[in-house]
């Protein structure tokens, strides 16, 4: 007996990364899982290794920073499996190009981070909470971030779209408490992901080492691995966090404990 069986979820960027391990443990549990994608081959690998789960899955290719995107992706849902009770908000971009501040970032890029990060937010909630109602209830997560807590220069967007993430998980907690939707986030610290590995600009053996290297901001001394955040998404959309809403939980082996003023990875802090 699976926690989430029959429950559907939809995982938005949920091929990869941290959405893809995502999915795959929500389908271990039993869910019927959506997984929206831009990328088609990463989407149906990612459904296929469900085959041998205890869920169902379905690929839908679409993209989250448009609203056809957004409403295709919940309509095929409900086609296939009769609802939604879980949405994980997870989708997210931080192209390496958009290391810039305000007078530097093209409007269009500004545009287009916006809109995947924080407007398919606003676009899935709205077409999910009607069948969330009609089921009774739901859970909304989000993949925010630490830099949406604090963060560091050259990141306006992805830094405003984070900040944004939370702050509109606190507005849909309160306006639907009501619904029995509960809506909660995640802070995620480095997570070694191809979100990472394209942000390196580097591979093999150099992004070993990188990976390593920017495991030292974490008092932990390491970057932690996608399931990591997964298994914090499950235990937020089960039952076991039924008082839990309008808030975030940050997994970032410890960074945001720490002050500007202190060292490296755990090690050197002693
Ligand atoms: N990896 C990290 O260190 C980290 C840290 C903090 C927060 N986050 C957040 O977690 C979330 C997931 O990050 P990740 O590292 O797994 O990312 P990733 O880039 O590794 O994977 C993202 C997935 O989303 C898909 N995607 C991208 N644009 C899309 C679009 N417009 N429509 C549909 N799918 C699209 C990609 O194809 C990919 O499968 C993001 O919101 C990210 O901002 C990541």
């Amino acid at each position: 007996m699976g926690e989430f069986d029959g429950k559907t979820v939809i995982v938005t960027g949920g091929a990869l990364g941290i959405g893809g391990a995502a999915s795959l443990a929500f389908a271990d549990e039993g869910a019927n899982v959506t997984v929206m994608d831009l990328n088609a081959a990463a989407g149906n690998e990612t459904v296929a290794k469900m085959d041998d789960r205890a869920g169902r899955g379905l690929f839908v290719e679409a993209d989250a920073g448009t609203a056809e995107g957004c409403k295709k992706t919940v309509d095929a849902t409900v086609e296939a499996f009769g609802g939604v009770d879980i949405l994980f908000n997870n989708v997210g971009i931080q192209p390496p190009t958009s290391y810039l501040d305000a007078v530097e970032l093209p409007e269009a890029d500004w545009d287009r981070i916006i809109n995947v990060n924080l407007k398919s937010r606003f676009l899935m909630a709205k077409f999910c909470i009607p069948h969330m109602r009609n089921a009774g209830g739901g859970v909304i997560i989000s993949s925010a971030s630490v830099q949406g807590i604090q963060s560091m220069p050259g990141v306006s967007a992805y830094a405003a779209s984070k900040g944004g993430d939370l702050s509109l998980m606190r507005q849909l907690s309160l306006d639907f408490a009501k619904d029995n939707i509960r809506v909660l986030a995640v802070n995620p610290g480095t997570i070694n992901t191809p979100m990472v590995h394209n942000a390196s600009g580097v591979s093999g053996a150099e992004l070993d080492a990188a990976l390593v290297d920017y495991g030292k901001d974490h008092p932990i001394g390491r970057v932690g691995q996608p399931e990591e955040i997964a298994g914090v998404v499950l235990f937020l959309a089960s039952d076991r966090a039924a008082f839990m809403t309008g808030e975030s939980v940050t997994v970032d082996g410890g960074m945001m404990a720490k002050g500007a003023w202190a060292g490296g990875a755990g090690a050197d802090l002693d």
